[in-house]
């Protein structure tokens, strides 16, 4: 795991718009993971702004949401689809209807959820999956108990995620829905690259136990520990509470710019 600590949100925006750049230079028809929240704004304002000046290009590119809520209607703007059109795929130059989300509306859930499952597969597989991380240590909605192989599923959001997202349902929590349904810790992992961003110090246990805890499903993210390339970009209060942030930060001062992350 790397871990690369940066002034700001603009400096993690710009670095993993970087990579996410030069993988679809050498692979125009890259596969996308995208997750929603406020982490990965500065990356899809970033790539929006590359896109614009013709510098990056979706158009032969395609995208997985991490996951939806259960039971909102098709057109509620907090319905995660709608979120990621509105936060970056209505901003930048994919083909229409190159970007899939789980269905949070399904009839029959867990065929919904196998044939997520099997339209992630018949892509191809992620390339790079950004990820954002709850307060209590969740990826995509993988809350505290999660199977570490578990594949797309349906979960049982905490009161806790729910109290979190609130701000989004008019500061109510009683809005906010019960259910979801996630990729899952095993989908997440499949993924050839990893790019977690955390901001803050809200974030800064979870990323302490992300990064340095036992590998736990008490603190799902942990699970990263074992993925072969994942990149965990912070800003210096998410990593407030890294043991080694020193080591973290000389580690990168050191590496050779065009090695990227
Ligand atoms: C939600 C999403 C996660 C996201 C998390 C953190 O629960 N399901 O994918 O990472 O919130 O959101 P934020 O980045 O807004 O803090």
């Amino acid at each position: 795991m790397e871990i690369v600590i940066l002034p700001d949100s603009d400096a993690i925006g710009s670095l993993a718009a970087d990579a996410i750049g030069s993988l679809l230079q050498r692979k125009p028809d890259a596969v996308l993971g995208l997750a929603t929240g406020s982490s990965p704004l500065a990356i899809y304002n970033e790539l929006a702004a590359r896109c614009d000046a013709g510098s990056v290009s979706f158009a032969k590119a395609s995208g997985f949401t991490l996951d939806e809520y259960v039971g909102l209607a098709a057109d509620h703007p907090e319905r995660y689809r709608n979120v990621i059109d509105t936060d970056f795929v209505s901003r930048v130059d994919f083909a229409p209807g190159a970007v899939h989300g789980p269905d949070g509306l399904a009839e029959d859930i867990p065929s919904a959820c196998a044939s997520y499952e099997a339209a992630m597969a018949e892509a191809g597989g992620v390339d790079l999956q950004i990820l954002g991380i709850g307060t209590d240590g969740h990826i995509g909605f993988n809350e505290p108990g999660s199977s570490l192989a578990s594949r797309t599923r349906i979960k049982t959001l905490t009161r806790q995620t729910r109290i979190d997202n609130a701000r989004f349902f008019d500061d109510n929590v009683d809005a906010v829905p019960t259910h979801c349904l996630t990729q899952g810790l095993a989908t997440i992992m499949s993924a050839r690259h990893v790019v977690l961003v955390a901001t803050g110090t809200g974030k800064a246990e979870a990323v302490h136990h992300l990064a340095e805890g036992a590998v736990s499903a008490l603190w799902p993210a942990s699970i990263l520990q074992h993925h072969p390339h994942a990149t965990v970009l912070l800003d210096s209060a998410a990593a407030s509470r890294l043991q080694l942030a020193d080591y973290y930060r000389e580690t990168y001062q050191a590496k050779p710019a065009w090695q990227g992350i």
